[in-house]
């Protein structure tokens, strides 16, 4: 794909992911530009609806990062926000585009590093799958 830039919204745990990201920055790693990051009080948090109004603003992809299973401050809201990813997975399938538009992470405050593996992991994960359709079907 010639000079295409995608567009991906994280939504990120206050406690890990954004964390994680912080220290991604205090360790001056640098992750791609593409990712722009949404802070949430938890991934328990988020809504289907949330990833839907992301892909209708322009997204190319989305993912949501929450703390790794069994240590959500919420008890169960990373599992929750895994369910809803899993069913917006099939969601997508459905519609005719690739599930892996969307893709949920765990991660650890203390995994900086991890925070910018998964940025760069995904960003070229949408870069090959190219522009999303409904990008299209919205310029229509
Ligand atoms: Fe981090 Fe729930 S507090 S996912």
């Amino acid at each position: 794909m010639s000079d295409f830039e995608p567009r991906i919204i994280a939504f990120c745990c206050q406690y890990c992911a954004y964390s994680a990201a912080d220290m991604a920055g205090s360790m001056r790693l640098q992750y791609p530009t593409n990712v722009e990051i949404v802070l949430m009080p938890c991934t328990g948090r988020f809504d289907m609806l949330y990833a839907l109004k992301a892909f209708e603003g322009g997204a190319d992809g989305v993912y949501v990062a929450g703390c790794l299973e069994g240590t959500c401050h919420f008890l169960e809201g990373n599992l929750r926000a895994k369910k809803r990813v899993n069913c917006l997975r099939d969601e997508l399938k459905i519609l005719g585009t690739e599930e892996d538009r969307i893709r949920m992470y765990n991660l650890s405050a203390s995994q900086g590093p991890r925070f910018v593996e998964i940025a760069k992991e995904f960003t070229e994960v949408i870069r090959e799958l190219g522009p999303s359709p409904f990008k299209k079907n919205l310029a229509a």
